[in-house]
C-alpha cells in the first residue's frame, strides 16, 4: 500500500512537470514585438506576467519594453533599464540569438550582446524571469541576472549586480552590507547615503552574499555562511498574503528611495511596506546645490538658505540655488550666514574637520580662502567641518543641534519668506509686490476674523484668554517632531490636569491639540543630558516609524523642562485590559484572537527598534504597561529610545528604575550588571508572552501555582501536557486554537532562557509565532537565584570589574558565557552607553555631519 501511494505520488508529480513544461510557451527566434501593437505580449505560462510595450508617458509617442505584473501595473523589469522607442520600434528576438530593442529609425536602443552564444529559444517563466537558453535548456542570458530597478521574491540579487533609478544605484558589496548611493557627477564621485550591515555576530568574509525577497515581506541577505540569513527588513504587511493574492516587490525609485511594494492582485491597489530612508531629506541630493532641506507641515520642501541666493530654476527648486554676488569676487566683504539646527552635506572627500569651538567654526572659516562653509555637529565633541568649495546642500530640523555657516558676499540678508515650497512659482518684482500686499491684507483679514470668532465663542471662557496666535497655527508635521514650549503644553494638558499614567520616567498627562489631536504628554524625570544631546535622542526616536510603535507628535526642551508628546491610544495599555482584579481594570477583555494580534503586533514592533531601523534601539524596558492599544486592538510599542536619555552609569537611577519597572520583566543580565543587548528586551517579551497567555503577572505566586513562581510552574505543566492549565481561565469556554497557544507558549519559554545567547533574535521570535519556521521544545528556563533575590544588594553595586562581588550562587562561568556570546546588536549594549558615543554611531557616516 504504502508502496502504492509512492508510486502514484510519482505519478503525478510526472504529469505535473509534463504539463508545466509543456504549458511553457517558448518564444522563438525570430519573433518580434512591435510598440504599435500593445496588445502583443509575451506570457508566462501562469499568465503572472508578460513581457510587452508599454506607454513611458501620456503622450502616447514613447514607449518602453518591459515586464509586467499583469495582476497589478508594476514593471519589473525594462528593456536597458527604461530606455525609450517611438511608437514605431520593436524588440527583435533575432534568429541569431540576440535581443535587441531598436527605434523606428532602426537604431539600436538596448540589446542583449548573445549572438554567437548557441541560444535557441527564450521563455517567461512563471517567477518572471526572462531567459535566453541555449539548445541544452540551459540559460544564457536572464533577466534576473541584468536587474534594472527592482528586485522580485525568487529573484538572487548578488554582488556586482546594480539596481539604477536617476542618479541613484543600490549595489551589494562582498561583505554582506547593502547600499545605496548617489552617483555624482564630476571627478568627486559617489556618495553612500545608506549603507545596512549584516547583525554583528557574523563578520570576516562571506562566499557569495545574495539578496533576496521573500514573498511574504522578508528581506534578508544569505549566503553560505549565513543559511537562516541576515535580516534587513520586514514588510509592514509581513506574512500577510491576502489569499495569495499579493505580490512584493523591492524597488530603487527615482527619489532614492529603496522601498518594498506590495500590490493584490487585480485591486490595483499598490503599498509601501518598507523603506529604506524614512527621511527623504536624509536622501543624498533630494534638494540640490547650496540648497537646504526641511519639512513644512507635511512634505519635505528645498529652499535656498538666505536671500543672498536665489533658486537656478524658480520651477524646480530642487535643481538648487546660487550666490546672487559671488564670493570670489566680493568687493563688499564677506560675512557668515548662520543656520541654525542645520547640518551641511558634502561629499565625503571635501571635509576637512577640526576640532574648536562654534564660535571659531564661524570666524575662522570665514577667514580662510579654503573654506565655503562650515559645520559644528555640537555633539559634545567639539568637532568643526570645512567644506572648501562646492558641492553643498543642508539639512534642517528643529531636532538638530548641528549651526553651520555659510560665507556670503555682502550683507545678510533674511529670506522674505521662510521656506519655499518645492513647486513655487516664480515671478517679477511685480509679483511679489502683489502678492505682499495679498498676503497682508489677508493676514488683516484673518486676524479681523479670529478676533471675532474668538469673541464670539470664547468671551464666556476665560481660561483660553492666553491663547497665542503662534500656537493656533502649529500642526503636527509627519517628517518632523514638532516643538513645544512649556506654556503650550501646560495650556494643552489643561494645567496637567488629567493623569493618565505614571510611567518608569515620568508622569503622562492627556491633553489635547487646536487640531483636536489627542496626545499623551509625557512629563520626563531624571533627564541628566544637556539639551542638544536630548534633542539628539528626540530625532532619532521621530524618526523611528512602524505600524507596532507609538508615534512620537512633539517635544518641549525647555529649562529643566523634558516632555514628549505622543499620539493617545484609545485603548490604553495592555495591563489594563489583561490582568484580572488590578487597580485600573477596566470591564473589556481580551478573546485569543485579540491576544495574538497584539503579541505578534508587539514582536514586530520590537522587531522593528532591533533589527531594521537605522539606530537600533533596546527598549529595556518591555512590560504590558508599555504595550498600548490603538481603537482596533493593534499593539503598538512605547517608551522606545527613552532609556538612553537617562544615565545608566547612575546606580542610583537604575536601582530606582528597577524597582519603579516590575521587577518579573528583568533579564538576569540586568540585575547582575552585566551589558545588556537587545536579547534582555527578548527576555522581558517572553515574559509578556506568557502573561498574554495566562493573564496573570509573571511573579505572582499563589495556591493555584502550587506556591511557585508562575514561568516555573507553567513550564510544569507544559511538559505534564497540561497546556490547557497555562490558559487564563476566562478564555477557556472559549473556542481558542490550542496550536497557536503551544507555539506562543514555547516560544516565550525560550524567549526567557537564562543565557541571552540562547534566546532567539526578535526577528525569530517573529517567524516562530507566524509558524514560518518550527519551533523546538524549549528547555526549562531557569530561574536563578538573581532573578528572585529580594534585597537590593544585587544589584545596587558592582560594576564589571567587580561583578565576582555580586552575592547570587550563579555560577560565574555562566556569566562569562553571556559576556562572551556575541550578539550585540549594531550600535551595542545601548542602555548602557552614554549619550555622546550615541550620538556618534548616528551620524558617523562621513557625508552627513
Ligand atoms: C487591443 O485590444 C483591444 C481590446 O481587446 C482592442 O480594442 C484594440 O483595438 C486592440 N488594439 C490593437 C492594435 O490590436
Ligand atoms: C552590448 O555590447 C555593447 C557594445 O559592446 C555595449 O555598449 C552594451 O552595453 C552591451 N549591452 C549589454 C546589455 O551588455
Ligand atoms: C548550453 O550552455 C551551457 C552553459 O553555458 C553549456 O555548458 C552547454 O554546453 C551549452 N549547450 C549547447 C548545446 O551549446
Ligand atoms: C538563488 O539562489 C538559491 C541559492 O543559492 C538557488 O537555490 C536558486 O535557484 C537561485 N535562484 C535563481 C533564480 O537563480
Ligand atoms: C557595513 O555596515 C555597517 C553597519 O551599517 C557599517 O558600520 C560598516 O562600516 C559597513 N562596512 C562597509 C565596508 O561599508
Ligand atoms: C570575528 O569574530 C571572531 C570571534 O568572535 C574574532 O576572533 C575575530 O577577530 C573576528 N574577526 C573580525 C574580522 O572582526
Ligand atoms: C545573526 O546571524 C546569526 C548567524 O550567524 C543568526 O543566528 C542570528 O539570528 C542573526 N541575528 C539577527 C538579528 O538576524
Ligand atoms: C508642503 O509642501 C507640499 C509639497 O510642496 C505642499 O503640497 C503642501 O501644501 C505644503 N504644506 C504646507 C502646509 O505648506
Ligand atoms: C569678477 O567680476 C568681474 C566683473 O564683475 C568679472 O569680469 C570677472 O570675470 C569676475 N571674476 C571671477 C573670477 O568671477
Amino acid at each position: 500500500m504504502d508502496l502504492h501511494s509512492h508510486l502514484f505520488r510519482y505519478f503525478i508529480a510526472l504529469v505535473l512537470c509534463l504539463s508545466v513544461s509543456l504549458s511553457v510557451a517558448a518564444i522563438s527566434l525570430g519573433s518580434s514585438l512591435r510598440a504599435s501593437n500593445p496588445n502583443q505580449t509575451w506570457d508566462s505560462a501562469n499568465g503572472i506576467f508578460s513581457l510587452r510595450f508599454l506607454p513611458a508617458d501620456s503622450s502616447g509617442s514613447s514607449f518602453i519594453a518591459g515586464i509586467v505584473f499583469t495582476g497589478g501595473v508594476p514593471t519589473i523589469w525594462s528593456a536597458g533599464g527604461g530606455a525609450t522607442v517611438d511608437a514605431s520600434g520593436a524588440l527583435h528576438f533575432q534568429s541569431d540569438g540576440n535581443l535587441r530593442l531598436v527605434d523606428g529609425s532602426g537604431a539600436v536602443v538596448w540589446e542583449s550582446n548573445t549572438t554567437g552564444r548557441g541560444v535557441s529559444s527564450a521563455v517567461l517563466e512563471d517567477s518572471g524571469n526572462l531567459i535566453l537558453r541555449n539548445s541544452s535548456s540551459q540559460a544564457v542570458w536572464s533577466s534576473f541576472d541584468h536587474p534594472t530597478d527592482t528586485i522580485v521574491p525568487s529573484q538572487n540579487f548578488t554582488v556586482g549586480m546594480v539596481l539604477r533609478s536617476g542618479q541613484y544605484s543600490f549595489n551589494l558589496l562582498n561583505i554582506g552590507n547593502i547600499t545605496l548611493t548617489w552617483n555624482g557627477d564630476g571627478p568627486n564621485g559617489d556618495v553612500v547615503y545608506w549603507n545596512h550591515g549584516l547583525n554583528t555576530s557574523i563578520n570576516g568574509s562571506l562566499n557569495s552574499p545574495s539578496l533576496r525577497l521573500g514573498s511574504i515581506g522578508m528581506l534578508a541577505v544569505y549566503d553560505t555562511r549565513i543559511p537562516a540569513g541576515s535580516f534587513v527588513a520586514y514588510s509592514n504587511d509581513y506574512a500577510d498574503n491576502g489569499g495569495g493574492a499579493t505580490f512584493r516587490f523591492l524597488r530603487l525609485k527615482d527619489d532614492g528611495n529603496l522601498e518594498i511594494h506590495s500590490v493584490v492582485r487585480g485591486s490595483g491597489s499598490e503599498s509601501v511596506g518598507w523603506k529604506a530612508v524614512p527621511d527623504k531629506c536624509q536622501i543624498f541630493g533630494f534638494c540640490g546645490e547650496l540648497s537646504i532641506c526641511s519639512y513644512n507641515d507635511t512634505s519635505p520642501i528645498c529652499s535656498c538658505p538666505s536671500a543672498n541666493f536665489e533658486p537656478v530654476d524658480h520651477h524646480d527648486w530642487k535643481k538648487g540655488c546660487k550666490a546672487k554676488l559671488d564670493i570670489r569676487n566680493c568687493s563688499s566683504g564677506i560675512t557668515m550666514l548662520e543656520m541654525k539646527n542645520t547640518k551641511l552635506l558634502t561629499y565625503p572627500k571635501n571635509l576637512e574637520v577640526y576640532s574648536m569651538q562654534i564660535s571659531g567654526c564661524q570666524s575662522n572659516c570665514r577667514q580662510s580662502s579654503a573654506c565655503d562653509a562650515s559645520t559644528a555637529p555640537s555633539d559634545g565633541n567639539g568637532f568643526c567641518y570645512y567644506i572648501p568649495s562646492g558641492f553643498i546642500r543642508g539639512y534642517q530640523s528643529a531636532a538638530l543641534p548641528s549651526s553651520s555657516f555659510l560665507k556670503v558676499c555682502g550683507e545678510v540678508l533674511e529670506n522674505q519668506l521662510e521656506s519655499s515650497d518645492v513647486s513655487r512659482p516664480g515671478g517679477t518684482n511685480l509679483k511679489a509686490w502683489v502678492l505682499a500686499v495679498v498676503v497682508l491684507v489677508t493676514l488683516f483679514a484673518m486676524i479681523v476674523c479670529e478676533a471675532g470668532l474668538w469673541w464670539w465663542c470664547c468671551r464666556n471662557s476665560p481660561k483660553f484668554g492666553g491663547m497665542s496666535s503662534q500656537y493656533t497655527l502649529l500642526e503636527y508635521a509627519s517628517g518632523a517632531p514638532v516643538q513645544f514650549s512649556f506654556k503650550e503644553l501646560h495650556r494643552v494638558t489643561n494645567g496637567f490636569k488629567e493623569k493618565l499614567g505614571a510611567g518608569g520616567f515620568g508622569a503622562v498627562y492627556k491633553g489635547v491639540l487646536t487640531n483636536k489631536t489627542v496626545v499623551a504628554v509625557k512629563q520626563l524625570e531624571g533627564i541628566e543630558q544637556g539639551e542638544k544631546q536630548f534633542r539628539m535622542e528626540v530625532a532619532t526616536i521621530s524618526s523611528t516609524h512602524h505600524l507596532n510603535l507609538v508615534r512620537l507628535v512633539g517635544f518641549c526642551s525647555e529649562g529643566r523642562h523634558r516632555l514628549l508628546v505622543y499620539e493617545l491610544m484609545k485603548n490604553g495599555s495592555l495591563d489594563s485590559l489583561l490582568f484580572k482584579g488590578e487597580e485600573g481594570q477596566s470591564g473589556k477583555f481580551l478573546s485569543w484572537e485579540d491576544r495574538f494580534k497584539i503579541a505578534a503586533g508587539t514582536a514586530k514592533g520590537i522587531t522593528y527598534l532591533h533589527e531594521e531601523c537605522r539606530d537600533c534601539i533596546i527598549h529595556c524596558d518591555i512590560k504590558p504597561e508599555n504595550i498600548l492599544l490603538d481603537e482596533n486592538l493593534n499593539a503598538k510599542v512605547s517608551d522606545f529610545g527613552l532609556a538612553k536619555l537617562i544615565n545608566m552609569k547612575d546606580h542610583r537611577y537604575r536601582t530606582l528604575t528597577s524597582i519603579r519597572g516590575t521587577r518579573g520583566y528583568l533579564a538576569p543580565e540586568w540585575l547582575a550588571n552585566l551589558p545588556l543587548t537587545s536579547k534582555s528586551d527578548v527576555f522581558s517579551y517572553g515574559m509578556v508572552l506568557l502573561e498574554i497567555v495566562s493573564g496573570r503577572r509573571n511573579f505572582d505566586v499563589s495556591a493555584e501555582t502550587n506556591h511557585k513562581r508562575f514561568s516555573l510552574w507553567a513550564y510544569e505543566e507544559f511538559e505534564k501536557g497540561n497546556l490547557i492549565e497555562i490558559v487564563d481561565k476566562r478564555l477557556v469556554d472559549q473556542d481558542i486554537d490550542m496550536e497557536q497557544v503551544s507555539r506562543v507558549v514555547q516560544v516565550g519559554f525560550w524567549c526567557i532562557q537564562e543565557q541571552p545567547s540562547q534566546r532567539p533574535t526578535m526577528g525569530k521570535v517573529v517567524q516562530m509565532m507566524e509558524g514560518v519556521i518550527d519551533i523546538e521544545r524549549p528547555p526549562a528556563p531557569k530561574v536563578t537565584s538573581m532573578v528572585s533575590a529580594t534585597g537590593t544588594s544585587t544589584y545596587i553595586s558592582s560594576n564589571l570589574s567587580n561583578f565576582s562581588a555580586v552575592e547570587t550562587p550563579a555560577t560565574p562561568a555562566s556569566f562569562s558565557l553571556s559576556l562572551a556570546a556575541a550578539d550585540l546588536t549594531p550600535g551595542g549594549s545601548i542602555c548602557e552607553k552614554t549619550s555622546s558615543s550615541l550620538l556618534h554611531s548616528r551620524y558617523d557616516t562621513p557625508t552627513s555631519l
